[in-house]
C-alpha cells in the first residue's frame, strides 16, 4: 500500500521505557473483534456546522464558554460535560479532561470523526467532563477586546507564537475550566502544538504543574532537530525573514498562499496516488499523510474545519526550533530585541526539568514532526516523565492521532486507561522501571 514517501522515516527500533504496556497482540485482537465505526451520517452537513452545532447534532450535551486573557484575547472553549449513551446523568461531578488542539487546528478536530471514533465523545462516554480549548487566532478565538485581526497594515493582533498560547492562553482556560467544574486539578491531553504549548506553560509557569493530575502528549513536539515535514523544513532556514517580511507587508495571519502550496505540494503530490484535495490542504503538507489510516470519505468534513488559522509567527517559531535544534523561546530577530524582552541576547531555553507533572508520551515511527530521536530527548529531559508509548503501527502518522481510522484502539484506549489509573492514584510508578 502506498505511504507518503516523504513520511517514511527511518524506523528505528526503540525499546519502550514504560509500564502499563498493553500487549500488542491484545491491541490487534481488539482491532479485529470490536472495531465498529459510526463516523458521520452526512459529511457535507458536518463540514458546514461549527463545533458546538456539530456536537449538538449528534445529541451530545454542549456548552460554549468564553474567557478573556490578560492581554485581551477572547478565547472560546467547548465543553461536553457528560456522555450521551453512558455516564449521561447531568450535574454529577466527573474528572475533567482538557483537550488542546494542534497547529492550524481547533476543538473541532476532537469531534469531526464522530461518535465512537472521535476522542472527545469517547472520553465523555467513559465518564469524563470534557473541556476543549481554542488557541488565540483560530476560528473560535479570532477576537480581541481592542485589536482587529483583519486590520489592514496592522499586524498587532497576530504578534504571538505558541509561546503566548502556552504562557497565557492555557493558564487562563485551565483556571476557568477548574473554576466552573469545581475541581482543583484536571487531566490534560494535547495533540502536536497542544503538547508544545503545555511544555511552555509548565516550564514558564511551574505553579501550574500542581493543577495537572496527568498529561498525555499525542505526537509530542518540543525538539524538532529531526523533523522531516517538507513544508516546515522548507521554511526553517528562512524562519526569521519570513516573519519580518510578512510583518512589513502587513501580514500577520498565516494564510497558506498558493506559492507555498505549490512548492510543498510538488514534493508531496508528484505521486498520482495522492489525490488532489490532500495536496491543496496545508495541514497535510505540514503533518504528512498515511494511506493506511486514512478515511477518504471523511475528508470533506475535515476540510470544512481545518485549517483553522494561526499566526505566521507560530510557523516561524517552529522553524527556529528546526534550524537551531533547541527548544527555545521565540527569537525576536536581533540580540538587542531579545535583550529587551528576555534580558538575554539569545532567547532562553524552556527549562523542561521544571515540568513536574506526570507526563506520558505517545509517538510513532513515521511521524514527520515528532521524530523518535526528538521524542527520546524530550523524555529524558522532562522533570517527571512516566511513560513512553510507541504506537504499534509503523505507518501511523502525525494527523492519525485525530483522524486515523484505528486511533481509538491504537491510542485512545491506552490514554483512557492511564487517565483512570492516574485519577484513582492506582498507577504504580515502580512498575515502570
Ligand atoms: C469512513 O467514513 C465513512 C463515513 O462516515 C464510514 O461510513 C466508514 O465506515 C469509514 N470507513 C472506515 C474504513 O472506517
Ligand atoms: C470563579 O467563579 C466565580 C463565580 O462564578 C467568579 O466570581 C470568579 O471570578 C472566578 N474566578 C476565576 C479565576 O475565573
Amino acid at each position: 500500500m502506498f505511504r507518503g514517501r516523504l513520511l517514511v522515516v527511518v524506523a528505528t527500533y526503540v525499546a519502550l521505557a514504560a509500564a502499563v504496556e498493553i500487549p500488542q497482540d491484545a491491541i490487534i485482537k481488539d482491532l479485529i473483534d470490536n472495531f465498529e465505526s459510526r463516523y458521520s451520517d452526512n459529511v457535507i452537513e458536518d463540514a458546514n456546522l461549527n463545533a458546538p452545532e456539530l456536537i449538538a447534532k449528534y445529541r451530545y450535551p454542549v456548552e460554549v464558554h468564553t474567557v478573556t486573557t490578560e492581554d485581551g484575547y477572547i478565547l472560546e472553549m467547548h465543553r461536553i460535560p457528560y456522555g450521551r449513551d453512558a455516564n449521561n446523568v447531568p450535574n454529577r461531578k466527573k474528572p475533567v479532561v482538557f483537550l488542546m488542539h494542534g497547529l492550524l487546528m481547533s476543538s473541532a478536530d476532537f469531534i469531526i470523526m464522530g461518535p465512537s471514533s472521535a476522542l472527545a465523545y469517547i472520553l465523555a462516554e467513559e465518564g469524563f467532563d470534557i473541556w476543549m480549548g481554542n488557541a488565540r487566532g483560530n476560528t473560535y478565538s479570532r477576537k480581541h477586546v481592542r485589536l482587529n485581526p483583519d486590520a489592514l497594515l496592522n499586524t498587532d493582533f497576530w504578534k504571538f507564537s505558541w509561546d503566548e498560547i502556552g504562557n497565557i492562553d492555557l493558564p487562563t482556560m485551565i483556571d476557568y475550566a477548574l473554576n466552573v467544574s469545581g475541581h482543583e486539578r484536571l487531566h490534560y491531553v494535547g495533540h502536536s502544538q497542544g503538547t508544545t504549548s503545555f511544555f511552555v506553560m509548565t516550564s514558564l509557569r511551574p505553579e501550574y504543574n500542581s493543577k495537572i493530575i496527568s498529561m498525555h502528549a499525542l505526537a509530542p513536539v518540543a525538539y524538532m532537530a529531526h523533523n522531516t515535514s517538507p513544508l516546515l523544513n522548507f521554511l526553517a532556514p528562512h524562519a526569521n525573514s519570513i516573519e519580518s517580511i510578512s510583518a512589513l507587508m502587513g501580514i500577520g495571519e498565516f494564510l497558506p498562499s498558493s506559492a507555498i502550496l505549490t512548492i510543498a505540494g510538488e514534493a508531496l503530490c508528484r505521486d498520482d496516488v495522492v489525490f488532489q484535495p490532500i495536496c491543496s490542504n496545508i495541514l497535510f503538507l505540514i503533518g504528512g499523510w498515511n494511506e493506511e489510516e486514512h478515511n477518504a470519505t471523511m475528508m470533506p468534513a475535515v476540510f470544512g474545519h481545518t485549517p483553522a488559522g494561526s499566526s505566521v509567527r507560530q510557523l516561524a517559531h517552529y522553524g527556529q526550533g528546526i534550524a537551531g535544534k533547541e527548544f527555545r523561546r521565540y527569537d525576536q530577530g536581533s540580540s538587542l530585541s531579545n535583550y529587551r524582552v528576555y534580558g538575554s541576547f539569545k532567547p532562553p531555553r524552556y527549562d523542561l526539568s521544571k515540568i513536574t507533572t506526570p507526563v506520558f508520551l505517545h509517538y510513532s515511527d513515521s511521524d514527520p514532526l515528532a521524530h523518535v530521536e526528538d521524542v527520546n530527548r524530550l523524555f529524558s529531559e522532562l522533570g517527571r516523565p512516566i511513560g513512553k508509548f510507541r504506537v504499534p503501527m509503523a505507518s501511523f502518522s502525525h494527523l492519525d492521532y485525530t483522524y486515523g481510522i484505528h486511533a481509538k484502539a491504537l491510542v485512545y484506549d491506552r490514554v483512557i486507561n492511564l487517565i483512570r489509573a492516574m485519577d484513582a492514584n492506582t498507577f504504580n510508578e515502580m512498575d515502570n522501571n
